[in-house]
């Protein structure tokens, strides 16, 4: 048994997010954990929102509302519709806590101590028209990398560079705009990142097992020389953590907060002591997760992001831990994903464009939309939500082969031999070559989950459902019965504990159908299936059990058009 820190990248809290947010992060790492998890290991999985910066201050202005009352509104929002997804967060924090408050000072005031802050005088720019000085992101422009046109100041979305503000081509306010942007003097504190760089690239050098998308992304911004610029870590802001060197006042500093990157990512160790703190269980039960020193040296630790967020995760936070001269525990395997688009164009939380998790599930169950974004996830390359792709998916993979599977066999049970496992026969060579298949295909599903492969295992087990309703439609329990009752009883008890294991396998991808045939099966506490034999004989003849309700119910054309029309334009 394994010890598994898994974190997802946090979700901004200035809103509700979209399928493509979804697919890109919480989700895969949701999926890992509750496998990790079913697998015997022993998991934390954090997650948290994202809550400083300009983007929180605009959309509590927007709404009419203070600021931290936004956030704190926002953030329960954002874990009732987590909950919803059934996203299994061992905690789902708050950067804003008052452990995330203490570390963050804490670790500048170490950073401070090894030399790797440098206080400049920095010239920013500043908004007449807005009355205000400009944060990076709020700065639009055209990408001297790529020429995109709605670069902005601190990264184009496009090439994925990081950038400063005064980069841009033809700069303006996002706010207003406004062209009318003056430079004003303003001191701020610089993590010099490039003092550094020999050691994060040993350290990306050693990482032979990452996948290409992580390491290119990477590895290109470490050598172009750009990507590790010393960076400014404080902000003229209001909303934040105020900038201090551990508890003491930083001179100068007044009235300055830190980047909102810069306390971000400390939040996935925050977030672990605010669980330590809710759940009782004192500084060492999350120091366990986190300090080498203190026992962190046992786990293994995946982190789950978009490709926009790789950066920060390659350089940055580890420049920020590793800096320290702490023993923290870093990142051992970095899953990034590429975007998932919306028919045709991109999803867009400013223009109301694609389906936002909380339509998605006023809409249908969330595993419907569990099965259709993991076994769609943009892993290889982006990946395309369509209306029809994912009717066609939910119809045919969860309705007509895994749901009618369900449904055929545990209804002919019930009519045949009553609501209990039955007695009599036994397995043929069929079935000892059924088992056979469905234990190497088992292997390999594990195999491609324990690789986070997730599409592929998404593959491997719509593959092995259709395994067993191919075994059923050749072995025909249903004409058997009249010449041979006994032979269609043992098919009937062999199906019967198949649906077991698929519940069981499946539980990672479609948490609450595999929780809904498990109940009905009354077998609650199925193990993994590690001797698929036995696993297939783990319900005895006279073992009682209910015909579950419809488990997946097909999306008819009327909907999908419908919904079609409905997610085109401007949320309403
Ligand atoms: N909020 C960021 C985004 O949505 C991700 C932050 S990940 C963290 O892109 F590590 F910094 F927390
Ligand atoms: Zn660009």
């Amino acid at each position: 048994m394994a010890r598994i820190l898994i974190t997802s990248a946090l979700p901004y809290i200035n809103g509700i997010k979209h399928l493509g947010n979804l697919v890109g992060s919480q989700l895969p790492a949701d999926l890992y954990a509750r496998y990790m998890r079913a697998r015997g290991h022993e998991v934390m999985f954090i997650c948290a929102t994202d809550e400083h910066g300009t983007p929180a201050e605009l959309a509590a202005a927007k709404a009419g509302q203070d600021v931290a009352d936004y956030c704190a509104e926002m953030h329960e929002v954002q874990a009732a519709i987590a909950a919803g997804f059934r996203l299994s967060f061992d905690h789902f924090g708050r950067s804003s806590s008052p452990q995330n408050h203490r570390l963050t000072q804490h670790l500048a005031g170490k950073l401070a101590d090894a030399g790797l802050i440098e206080e400049v005088s920095e010239k920013q720019v500043y908004s007449v028209a807005d009355g205000r000085f400009l944060p990076d992101r709020y700065i639009e422009g055209t990408c001297p990398n790529c020429g995109y046109e709605r670069a902005r100041g601190d990264q184009c979305e496009e090439c994925t560079k990081q950038l400063d503000p005064t980069d841009l081509i033809n700069p303006r306010s996002a706010i207003s705009g406004s062209t009318d942007l003056e430079v004003r003097e303003t001191k701020h504190l610089f993590l010099r990142q490039s003092l550094m760089r020999d050691k994060l690239n040993a350290w990306i050098e050693s990482k032979k097992d990452w996948p290409v998308l992580t390491t290119s992304i990477a590895k290109k911004w470490l050598n172009d020389g750009e990507g590790l610029r010393d960076r400014g870590i404080t902000r003229d802001l209001d909303w934040g953590i105020p900038v201090k060197r551990g508890d003491e006042d930083w001179p100068g500093m007044e009235g300055k907060v830190f980047y909102v990157w810069f306390d971000a990512p400390i939040e996935y160790i925050s977030a672990t002591a605010e669980w330590a703190e809710a759940t009782g269980g004192g500084d060492s039960a999350w120091e366990r997760w986190w300090r080498t020193d203190k026992g962190a040296n046992d786990v293994r630790y995946v982190q789950f992001m978009g490709k926009d967020n790789v950066p920060f995760h390659t350089l940055s936070f580890p420049a920020t831990l590793m800096g320290s001269g702490e023993p923290w525990k870093l990142v051992d395997y970095i899953k990034s994903f590429n975007y998932l688009n919306y028919d045709g164009g991109q999803f867009s939380t400013s223009q109301g464009r694609g389906v936002f998790m909380d339509q998605a599930l006023s809409i249908l169950p969330a595993d419907y939309w569990r099965w259709w974004l993991l076994s769609h996830a943009p892993e290889n390359a982006d990946s395309e939500f369509t209306w029809e792709n994912f009717q066609a998916s939910v119809n045919k993979d969860l309705a007509d082969v895994l749901g009618n599977f369900v449904s055929r066999v545990t209804k002919f049970c019930r009519s045949k031999f009553g609501e209990e496992v039955p007695a009599g026969g036994e397995n043929g060579p069929v079935e000892t070559a059924l088992i056979a298949d469905l234990s190497r295909r088992i292997a390999e599903y594990a195999r491609l989950m324990d690789a986070m492969e997730v599409r592929k295992s998404a593959t491997e087990l719509r593959a092995i459902w259709a395994v067993g309703n191919e075994y059923l439609q050749g072995a025909a329990p249903w004409s058997v019965y009249k010449e041979d009752p006994e032979r269609a009883a043992a098919i009937i008890r062999l199906m019967l504990n198949l649906i077991r294991v698929y519940a069981v396998l499946s539980a990672p991808f479609i948490p609450d159908a595999a929780a809904t045939t498990l109940a009905a099966l009354r077998t609650e506490n199925a193990d993994w299936p590690d001797d698929l034999a036995a696993a297939l004989a783990a319900l005895e003849p006279g073992h009682g059990f209910e015909v579950p309700e419809v488990l997946f119910a097909k999306i008819i054309d009327d909907d999908r058009e419908a919904w079609h029309d409905r997610f085109s334009g401007q949320r309403s």
